[in-house]
């Protein structure tokens, strides 16, 4: 007994220190404790990174994530690195900025399932955390508070140290031969730059590859259901590509597990998924890839990977 409470003090103590050495003094610390913290959902089981996992390039290695009570997303939970200069959030941009999108999952009742009032009460009550918001904003949590310090966290998350990155400025660790000539067929033969062009490889508009039929896992209407415009029909965000490498499964609904799989859809998008409703023309015609070409193209998408995230990932 003796020795339990020696320990628990013990460990307090040290707690107390670490507390001290990194306090929660800025909007980005603060805000990253909170996404690790279950506090933030209705019986504290789920965290932001429960989903966005930090060592996936903040996404769900799931087809789709489990939420309070292991109840089931519709949605493939994505990678939010290079969220900084996104112009819409959610693959239906249901968000305009960031700071609406992260108070969003806490209030859904198949995420996190809570409530803005009663998480507010629990991080007042809270000692490290309410001493938090008050250092920094010399008050107490509030909405505002609570969504610009999760907000300013995962702008943090920008990640542009990849072998595509130092081969554009010329410097030593660029591409291999064969990333550089998949570079060649998404610029070119691909078309993939058609739809993912900027620095993160994504033009933040909506389009349709046509995984929209009507059927069972093809049933999402994406932007549809927010603009109730039937060119919206089946079109999503289209995704940035940076850390794509670490980040399956893929698209929307999680339909593919591997790279090869996406660009083999991509070489024959009909033939993958029969009868998507309003595929975008650029997509009409098969690309015809040779094995080589398919090859490289991976080669390219792995070199978008930041270094933080491929040493993790060795060996997968
Ligand atoms: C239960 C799983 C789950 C939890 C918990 C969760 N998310 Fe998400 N997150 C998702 C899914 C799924 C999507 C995509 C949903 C969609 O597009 O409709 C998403 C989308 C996002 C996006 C938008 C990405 C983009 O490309 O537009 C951001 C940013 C984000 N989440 C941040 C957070 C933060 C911050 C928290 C904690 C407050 C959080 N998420 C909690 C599953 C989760
Ligand atoms: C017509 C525009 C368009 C073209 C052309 C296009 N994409 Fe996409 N891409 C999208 C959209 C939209 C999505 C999201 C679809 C969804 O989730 O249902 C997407 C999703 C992806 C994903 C999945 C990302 C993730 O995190 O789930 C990868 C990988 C990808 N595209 C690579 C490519 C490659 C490689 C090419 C060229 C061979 C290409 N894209 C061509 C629009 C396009």
């Amino acid at each position: 007994m003796r020795y339990r409470i020696t320990l628990a003090v013990f460990s307090t103590l040290i707690l107390m220190l670490f507390a001290f050495a990194t306090p929660l003094d800025t909007p980005e610390k603060l805000g990253e404790k909170l996404f690790s913290d279950p506090i933030l959902s209705q019986d504290s089981s789920i965290s932001c990174a429960s989903c966005h996992i930090p060592g996936f390039a903040f996404c769900d290695t799931a087809r789709v994530s489990k939420g309070v009570g292991g109840r089931l997303g519709k949605r493939n939970s994505p990678g939010i690195t290079n969220m900084a200069a996104r112009e819409h959030f959610f693959y239906d941009g249901r968000a305009a900025t960031l700071e609406q999108q992260v108070l969003m999952p806490i209030q859904d009742t198949v995420e996190m399932r809570a409530t803005l009032p009663q998480v507010l009460e629990r991080l007042r009550r809270h000692p490290e955390y309410d001493a938090a918001f008050r250092r920094i904003y010399g008050a107490p949590a509030d909405q505002e508070k609570l969504a610009a310090v999760l907000a300013a966290f995962v702008r943090t998350l920008e990640t542009s140290n990849t072998p595509f990155d130092r081969w554009m400025m010329n410097k030593p660790g660029g591409m291999s031969e064969a990333a550089v000539r998949g570079r060649e067929v998404f610029m070119k033969k691909g078309k993939c730059f058609d739809c993912h062009f900027s620095p993160d490889f994504t033009g933040d508009e909506f389009r349709n590859v046509g995984l929209y039929t009507g059927r069972r896992n093809l049933a999402d209407r994406g932007r549809f259901d927010i603009t109730k415009d039937s060119v919206d029909l089946g079109k999503f965000k289209v995704p940035g590509l940076r850390n794509v490498a670490v980040t399956p499964p893929y698209m929307h609904n999680g339909m593919f597990q591997t790279l090869e799989e996406v660009i083999e859809f991509y070489d024959q998008p009909n033939q993958t998924v029969p009868g998507g409703f309003n595929r975008d023309t650029l997509l009409n015609t098969p690309l015809n890839l040779t094995q080589q070409e398919k090859a490289d193209l991976k080669t390219f998408l792995e070199a978008l990977t930041d270094d933080r995230f491929v040493k993790l990932n060795d060996g997968r």
